[in-house]
C-alpha cells in the first residue's frame, strides 16, 4: 500500500468514495498542493494530479506523486486520460478542482481554449457538467486587470465556483487550506442542511467587575466552531454568534461577536433574521458582577463582589424564535444527573433537544454528550467534538 492511502479518512469520510481531479498550474502556490490534497485524502477523497508544464517548475511531480499516490498526468497520451476522468463516461470524477489557478489558465478557460493538460480537462469537464471550481492565486495587479476580471466573470458564467482571494492592502491571499477543503466538502459532499438557516451561539461570557477585571469561564468555543463548520460543510446558511473563547473561527463563516450578556441580549434585539435552527452551546453567565468604575484597588484584606442572577437567555431566545428549532447544551457536574436536568430544561423552555455533558467537557477536544429530543429519546456520543458536532445537527434535519 502507499503511503498516502495509510491517511485516508483518518480525519473524516466527509469525502468518502468521492475523487477529486487536482489540477494545479504555474502559480507559487502550487507549493500548498501536497497539504491541499493529503488534507482532501484525511477526509476521504482519492486524489488525481494533473499539472500544466509551468506547474512541473515549481513543484516537482514526485512531490505531488508521494503526496497522492498517483502519477501526475502532465501530457494526455493515448489513454485520452481527460475523457476517461472527466469525460461522458459510467464513472466520471466527483470534482475537477483547480488550484491554484493562474491568470493564464482561468483565461484560457473562459475561452474555450486548451492546450495543457489542465485546460483540456476543464473543457470536457465543462461539457459533462462536472463541478469546477477554481482557486485562483496570483499578485493583486495580475487579479485587477480588467481582462482577467472579465474572464473571471465569463467562468463563473459558465457554473465554475470560484473561491475568492481574501485581498487585504494590496495583497491578494489564497483561501487558507482549511477553508478551501470546507467548501469542496460544501460543494460535494452530503449537502443534506441546504438552504437551512442556522445560528450558532457559543464561546464565553466575560463580565466586567471593574472597568479592567472580567468574570469569566473556561468555555473553548471548539464545540460553537466545530457546529458552525460542519453546517456550513453540509450547505447550510450559518451564523455564528462568539463570545470569550480561544478557538480561531474559520474565515468561512460568518460572526457577530459578545462579550457580556447585555451584549448577547443587544444582539438578539437587533436580530432581523428568522433561523430555522439556533444552537445555544454558549456558557452564559448565570450571575452578574456588579461593576465598579474604574480600578478597584489591590492591596485590599478582603474583597467582596456582588452578584445578581442574569437573565435567562435561553427563555428569551424560545420566546423570539417559536417557530424555530432549537437546541440547547446543559453542563452538570455529575454524569447521573444530565437526563433529568436536560430533560427540565427542555420541557420548560419547550426546546426541540437539549445535549447534556458534564464539566470534564471544557476546554478539551473530545467530549460525551447526551442527547435527548422532545420525544424523550436520548442516545449517548462519545468522541472528538468534531465528531459530535455530526451527530448534533443530525437531530435537526
Ligand atoms: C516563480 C513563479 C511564480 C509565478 N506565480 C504566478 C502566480 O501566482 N499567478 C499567476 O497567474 N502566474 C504566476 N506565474 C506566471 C505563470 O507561471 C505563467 O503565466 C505561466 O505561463 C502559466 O502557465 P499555466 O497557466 O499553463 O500554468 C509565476 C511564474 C513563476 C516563474
Amino acid at each position: 500500500m502507499h503511503p498516502a492511502d495509510d491517511l485516508r479518512g483518518i480525519k473524516s469520510e466527509k469525502l468518502s468514495k468521492k475523487r477529486i481531479v487536482l489540477g494545479v498550474t504555474g502559480s507559487i502556490a502550487a507549493v500548498e498542493t501536497v497539504k491541499l490534497s493529503r488534507e482532501l485524502i484525511r477526509h476521504g477523497a482519492d486524489v488525481y494530479p494533473v499539472m500544466t508544464k509551468a506547474a512541473t517548475k515549481i513543484i516537482h511531480p514526485n512531490s505531488l506523486e508521494f503526496a497522492t499516490s498517483h502519477t501526475p498526468i502532465i501530457e494526455l497520451s493515448g489513454q485520452t486520460e481527460h475523457v476517461f476522468f472527466c469525460g461522458l463516461v459510467k464513472d466520471p470524477v466527483d470534482l475537477l478542482l483547480i488550484c491554484p489557478c493562474t491568470a493564464n489558465t482561468l483565461s484560457k478557460i473562459a475561452h474555450g481554449i486548451d492546450d495543457t493538460a489542465v485546460t483540456t480537462f476543464a473543457t470536457t469537464a465543462l461539457g459533462s457538467k462536472i463541478p469546477i471550481i477554481i482557486v485562483p492565486a496570483m499578485h493583486l495587479s495580475m487579479y485587477k486587470h480588467n481582462v482577467v476580471r472579465k474572464n473571471i466573470e465569463k467562468c463563473k458564467e459558465m457554473n465554475i465556483t470560484f473561491l475568492d482571494p481574501n485581498v487585504f492592502g494590496n495583497k491578494a491571499k489564497m483561501p487558507s487550506i482549511d477553508e478551501i477543503v470546507a467548501k469542496v466538502i460544501r460543494k460535494i459532499g452530503k449537502q443534506d442542511l441546504v438552504k437551512k438557516n442556522i445560528l450558532i451561539i457559543g464561546g464565553g461570557t466575560a463580565e466586567p467587575i471593574d472597568d479592567i477585571r472580567i468574570l469569566t469561564n473556561r468555555s473553548s468555543g471548539k464545540t460553537a466552531v466545530a457546529l458552525a463548520n460542519n453546517a456550513f460543510e453540509r450547505g447550510a446558511h450559518v451564523e455564528l454568534w462568539y463570545g470569550n473563547a480561544k478557538e480561531i473561527v474559520p474565515y468561512h463563516i460568518s460572526v457577530k461577536n459578545y462579550e457580556t450578556v447585555k451584549d448577547l441580549l443587544k444582539l438578539l434585539k437587533n436580530n432581523k433574521k428568522t433561523f430555522d435552527v439556533i444552537i445555544v452551546c454558549a456558557a452564559i453567565a448565570d450571575y452578574l458582577p456588579k461593576r465598579k468604575k474604574g480600578k478597584i484597588p489591590s492591596g485590599k484584606n478582603k474583597l467582596d463582589i456582588e452578584l445578581s442572577p442574569a437573565p435567562k437567555i435561553i427563555q428569551k431566545i424560545r420566546k423570539g424564535a417559536p417557530k424555530s428549532k432549537i437546541i440547547a447544551f446543559k453542563v452538570e457536574e455529575n454524569k447521573k444527573d444530565l437526563k433529568r436536568e436536560a430533560l427540565k430544561l427542555l420541557i420548560k423552555n419547550k426546546l426541540d433537544a437539549v445535549v447534556a455533558n458534564t464539566i470534564s467537557a471544557f476546554g478539551t477536544d473530545e467530549n460525551e454528550i447526551l442527547i435527548i429530543d422532545k420525544k424523550r429519546k436520548s442516545i449517548t456520543k462519545k468522541g472528538r467534538k468534531e465528531k459530535l458536532a455530526g451527530y448534533i445537527l443530525d437531530t435537526i434535519k
